[in-house]
């Protein structure tokens, strides 16, 4: 973590006297609907944050003309804090997500979450909720960093108010199956000069509805193609994606600003390598995907993302053709899959100094 150029600001911890902890069924955890006791939060105005506290968990008042409902200032990040194998709290990487969250940020106009301070409120936060981190088998707790606009102001412009929040959630397995895609013909998510690369609400506003449709005809998730001539495969709805060929590995380039830089891609591409294959980072058309698949050289194809981990794809739709994926064939994505939990519950050793054990 970069050192503050400021005094380090408190945080206030207002710890609730009635834990919901014990009325959780952690064998059935459904993602994203159960929520641990705290959540963080600050306030931004007169160019400042202000406010720093930890509360109980609970609703907040909105002011109606709130501008990040209005306008779209409004990011968010997807972090994972594990249990390890001798009961640790473990955060995975947690500076890619606030140098990420800081990237979005400024791409919107909003302010910079000073570093340290975020990292700090991170640890108060997961310290005081450890015991919510669950540790059963794929299980984890997920935290979710946001901001939003909170000027009270009908009218377009940069906001001058902002509201930086945490919450945590212990989540369970995403995906239990292999996942079926379809490959988007018509709706677009990113395009160069836009908001690719930044995890700004609404860029997964924009692609609901193409997730309806394609819910509507039995996939689970769509795969995004470039935004300009519909060829280059970019990523799936929250996954980075790759293709595992018979003698080295591919995923698109993030070059072009149009893709999400997955932290779990940037860990994948490193365990990948570390194996001695290799793993090329380019531009790879759908057209390409298609004749690899034919021709037997393309073996398996899998997607990575924090709350999904990796998710295999068992079936791929294109122009009416449903490329069904040969499961006995996998291996590559079982092998990346095992090693990144060993490596973040400490059930192997960290090489890559990617935890940070609480
Ligand atoms: C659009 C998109 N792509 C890729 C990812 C995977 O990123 P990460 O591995 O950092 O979770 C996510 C999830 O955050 C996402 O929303």
């Amino acid at each position: 973590m970069t050192t503050p150029t400021v005094a380090a600001q408190p945080i206030a911890i207002r710890p609730t006297h009635d834990s919901r902890l014990a009325s959780v069924n952690f064998d059935d955890i459904p993602f994203g609907r159960t929520f641990s006791d705290h959540m963080f939060i600050m306030d931004y105005r007169d160019g400042q944050w202000h406010d720093a506290r930890i509360e109980p968990f609970a609703p907040m008042p909105i002011h109606p003309a709130c501008s990040g409902i209005h306008y779209g200032q409004s990011i968010f990040e997807g972090m994972k804090a594990y249990r390890g194998v001798n009961g640790e709290a473990i955060l995975f990487r947690p500076d890619k997500n606030i140098t990420r969250f800081n990237r979005s940020a400024a791409r919107m106009a909003m302010p910079a979450v000073p570093e340290e301070l975020f990292h700090r409120a991170l640890v108060e936060l997961i310290g005081l909720d450890r015991d919510w981190i669950p540790d059963r088998d794929g299980s984890s707790l997920y935290i979710r960093p946001f901001m939003f606009a909170t000027e009270e102001f009908i009218g377009i412009k940069v906001a001058e108010n902002y509201r930086f929040m945490i919450l945590t959630c212990p989540v369970g397995k995403y995906y239990t199956k292999p996942v079926a895609v379809k490959v988007a013909e018509r709706y677009v998510r990113a395009f160069p000069g836009g908001t690719g690369f930044a995890k700004a609400a609404g860029n997964y506003g924009a692609t609901m509805e193409p997730m309806r449709q394609a819910r509507e005809e039995g996939y689970d998730q769509v795969l995004w193609l470039d935004g300009v001539h519909f060829r280059d495969v970019h990523e799936v709805g929250t996954m980075n994606v790759f293709f595992v060929f018979k003698d080295k590995v591919i995923t698109p380039s993030t070059d072009e600003g149009t893709i999400l830089e997955g932290v779990t891609r940037d860990s994948v591409i490193q365990i990948i390598r570390d194996k001695g294959t290799p793993v090329e980072e380019r531009h790879i058309t759908i057209d390409d995907v298609v004749s690899a698949f034919h021709s037997g050289e393309l073996v398996e194809i899998f997607g990575t993302g924090t709350a999904a981990t990796i998710a295999q794809f068992g079936r791929l739709g294109f122009k009416g053709e449903q490329l069904e994926f040969d499961q006995s064939r996998w291996s590559l994505s079982d092998f990346v899959r095992t090693e990144i939990t060993a490596i973040r519950t400490l059930a192997k050793p960290d090489p890559y100094g990617w935890n940070e054990v609480l």
